[in-house]
């Protein structure tokens, strides 16, 4: 009986955690139309659409998704998406760059999930199954132990020796200066031009008006900005844009 009441209960916890959030449960395991599918197919399918953008401003990875989540930002394929994302940069670069090399050819980068892996911080938090404590990320950043994202390390490097004027433009605030450039250095990144973070003023803004006024900002000042690397759609989002945007994979949170 005890046992009984036990499955009964984790099936109902599962059962309304995924009705919650969308179509697929333990008890029905099918999609809205009635396509027989596992878990896993729920899941990849949930990630996939964060990437396109069909989902937006989720506050946490659905319940039943964390598990699945957990292992892809923890697998080869994560890192193989992430080089990809890196190789077509490098392949546009190549091909369809005009640089000056006026010292105002810049390229743009996000810092978090871009340049460095919170990827520890949101291990040790339920890989974004808990709803976000800035407090807590905020201490974590702060001891500036996240590791370097190697391909874009690489690419940071080939950039630099182009000549292009690297700019790091991160939603972090500005409490975190020291914090951050400790970090950066300390896993290989050095010579940017500029490091951009939130002053008291911009956090009254979201973080997509913020980055469009800093790219306003950079083409007033002569830059012309040949492409944006970054893990969310607030970095590309809103006029200015630049000429090219590359997304990586990031479905452990979502800042708008
Ligand atoms: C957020 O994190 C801080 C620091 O780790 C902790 O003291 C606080 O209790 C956390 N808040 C919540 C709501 O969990």
């Amino acid at each position: 009986m005890g046992r009984f009441l036990s499955t009964f209960f984790c099936l109902s916890t599962l059962f309304l955690g995924a009705a919650i959030a969308a179509d697929w449960n333990i008890l029905h395991q099918r999609t809205k139309n009635g396509l027989k599918i596992s878990l896993r197919n729920y899941c990849e399918s949930w990630r996939m659409n964060v990437e396109l953008h069909n989902i937006q401003g989720f506050e946490v990875v659905p319940e039943e998704c964390v598990s699945y989540i957990g292992k892809y930002v923890t697998s080869t394929q994560y890192k193989v998406d992430s080089e990809r994302a890196i190789e077509e940069c490098r392949l546009y670069l190549g091909t369809s760059c005009d640089l000056k090399k006026d010292g105002k050819d810049a390229w743009l980068f996000d810092i978090d999930d871009t340049l460095l892996s919170t990827v520890p911080y949101y291990k040790k938090h339920n890989f974004g199954g808990e709803k976000l404590n800035l407090t807590s990320l905020e201490e974590w950043m702060s001891q500036g132990k996240a590791p370097a994202l190697e391909h874009s390390l690489k690419f940071f490097d080939e950039l630099k020796s182009m000549g292009v004027q690297i700019i790091l433009v991160s939603s972090r605030r500005e409490h975190l200066r020291s914090a951050t450039v400790d970090n950066l250095v300390d896993v290989g990144y050095h010579g940017w031009t500029s490091l951009i973070l939130r002053g008291p003023d911009d956090e009254l803004d979201s973080v997509q008006s913020y980055k469009a006024n800093v790219r306003k900002q950079l083409i007033s000042d002569g830059y012309r900005i040949w492409g944006v690397v970054g893990d969310q759609y607030s970095s590309f989002e809103e006029l200015p844009s630049a000429q090219r945007t590359f997304k990586l994979p990031n479905p452990l949170y979502y800042v708008s």
